[in-house]
């Protein structure tokens, strides 16, 4: 196999947006960062040069990293983080996956600008039979005229924070509705009569997003670089972390302006005042667009461009309904039939009693603390994959992750500020034998419930088996589970005030992280340090050297100091 080396050097570069110039952290000066492009089954190395004050890694989103957990990311989860001056290479095979996915930085807050597409080329052709003119990466990501270190700290600090982003960006770009940022729109020009694949990646901090463009359809193809059967659509949905290609035809006859507005508009459930509007950008019919284009009145409202109402939780729905795996003869939907665990996860905010002698601006002088299972995670001093390798789990983390809700919760907004939502803290883990059928509920409760939770699963692909509005019902809703063919991918959104259940085989020994994909809003405390994390970790070692993979010896391991 090919072996494809790439060289990221983390930098900081003053970057102008609104009218604001600010420092960002960069991937070789570039924001967003440069894609990476390989084919399935390369080799993949990737050297990350650390020339900023402050510890960083990079993680590669949706890559399976199959009996390779130290090229993970996550930091002090399989890896201490790439200090200051120093470097670290990530050495990986992509092995039987083929799409769009992203890489991000996976340490504090810094994929809000350090982030960028990976693209896998198949080795067979595409399961549609459409010519494609050209594949287009559309990475959609947020903008703070804020330092975003110091909205992260305020956040850690005092459990909220003015954490909402001043604008979506597409390709780095926000468009001509905000303010001052006419000239940094993103343009895609296209030739009439001709189809493109457009490869939309969500790398915002916190948003689900909808993306559209006016008077075409879009032909869902693939999610999260896993095919689907495919279906047309006016717009999609793509949660933080997730992605989906579409097949675009430019078959309109462009007005006089020859030119077509795309956008990506936030989904949520309840419109803040805060909370950014949309970002536009333009479709050019080659040698057509000359004249101005009559921009959206009302940035709030894009609905007569093909975009849903931000609030359009049926339009949501129906979306997620359409998504099913391809499963053909090729690409077979592997659903595992029966399971041998399954854990009801509860996706909550809780709210914390202010700490003595410190300052609470979460609600009623308290905290906003993120929690799964009312465990609040507690980033430990030692990457835990290491501690697990060296069996000096002691101190680190305790195994004892709850596999059912410990706290009692209440999605149907009768009031849910009732009662103790004071979270518990720790680094606990859910441990499972290699080759475990999981089953995960997930499942949503009312606190601040305004949009869904993009619950991502390191290290495995799972299928979303069901889900549904309200409390999961383990008698009636697992017998309307579709195990025929349902949609396989890394992230699942839970619907605000639903659940989500997903099933996989863990077959990749390792420490697999399992979080909620958005980084911190108003309403949610910071997921690095007490949040939505547990971990699920395969077999021992010794176990999996001797019995599956004796190339992979853990002399191997190599984990940055
Ligand atoms: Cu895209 Cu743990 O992250």
């Amino acid at each position: 196999p090919t072996t494809r080396r790439f060289e990221f050097n983390i930098e900081w570069k003053n970057v102008r947006r609104l009218c604001h110039t600010k420092p960002l952290i960069t991937v070789n000066g570039e924001y967003p960062g440069p894609t990476i492009a390989v084919h399935e089954g390369d080799n993949v190395e990737v050297k990350v040069t650390n020339s900023i004050a402050e510890n960083t890694t990079i993680h590669w989103h949706g890559i399976r990293q199959l009996r390779t957990g130290w090229a993970d990311g996550p930091g002090y989860v399989t890896q201490c983080p790439i200090r200051s001056g120093k470097s670290y290479v990530y050495k990986f095979t992509v092995t039987d996956q083929r799409g769009t996915l992203l890489w991000h930085a996976h340490l504090s807050w810094q994929r809000a600008s350090v982030y960028g597409a990976f693209i896998i080329h198949p080795r067979m052709p595409y399961p549609f039979s459409t010519p494609i003119q050209a594949e287009v990466p559309i990475v959609f990501g947020e903008w703070w005229n804020n330092d975003v270190g110091a909205v992260e700290n305020e956040s850690i600090i005092y459990g909220s924070g003015p954490n909402v982003s001043d604008a979506y960006t597409i390709n780095g770009l926000p468009g001509p509705l905000y303010p001052c940022s006419k000239k940094d729109t993103f343009i895609q020009t296209v030739e009439p009569g001709k189809t493109y694949l457009l490869r939309l990646i969500n790398a915002a901090l916190n948003d689900e997003l909808f993306f559209g463009v006016a008077n075409h359809t879009l032909t869902v193809v693939e999610i999260d670089a896993l095919y689907t059967k495919p279906f047309t659509t006016t717009a999609i949905m793509v949660g933080p972390g997730q992605t989906t290609n579409v097949l675009l035809t430019a078959d309109q006859h462009p007005d006089a302006s020859g030119t077509f507005i795309m956008a990506a508009t936030p989904y949520i459930t309840t419109i803040f005042p805060s909370d950014n509007s949309s970002s536009v950008g333009f479709l050019r019919y080659k040698g057509r667009w000359n004249k101005k284009i009559a921009l959206p009145a009302n940035p709030y409202d894009l609905t007569a461009y093909n975009l849903p109402a931000m609030v359009d939780t049926a339009f949501a729905t129906q979306f997620l309904n359409k998504l099913r795996s391809l499963d053909s003869a090729q690409y077979p939907c592997n659903v595992p039939q029966e399971m041998d665990k399954r854990a009801v996860i509860t996706i909550s905010l809780n709210l914390q009693d202010c700490p003595k002698n410190q300052i609470c601006k979460g609600y009623q002088g308290k905290r906003f603390i993120a929690s799964m299972n009312n465990q609040s995670f507690v980033r430990p001093s030692m990457s835990i994959l290491e501690s697990y390798y060296q069996n000096l789990t002691k101190g680190v983390y305790t195994s004892n992750f709850p596999e059912k809700p410990q706290h009692p919760y209440n999605y149907t907004g009768v009031d849910p500020f009732a009662g103790n939502l004071n979270p518990e803290f720790g680094t606990k883990l859910l441990v499972v034998p290699y080759g475990t059928r999981l089953e995960f509920v997930f499942q949503g409760t009312s606190i601040l419930n305004v949009e869904n939770h993009p619950i991502h699963v390191h290290g495995h692909n799972f299928f979303v088996v069901g889900s549904g509005f309200g409390n999961f019902d383990a008698k009636r809703d697992p017998a309307n589970y579709n195990l025929v063919d349902p949609p396989e991918r890394n992230t699942v959104a839970i619907p605000s005030g639903g659940w989500a259940a997903v099933r996989f085989k863990a077959d990749n020994p390792g420490v697999w992280f399992v979080h909620c994909h958005l980084e911190v809003g108003v309403f949610l405390t910071p997921i690095q340090v007490h949040g939505h994390n547990f971990f699920v970790v395969g077999s021992g070692f010794g176990n999996f050297d001797a019995k599956h993979d004796p190339a992979s010896d853990p002399v191997n391991y190599n984990l940055v100091g």
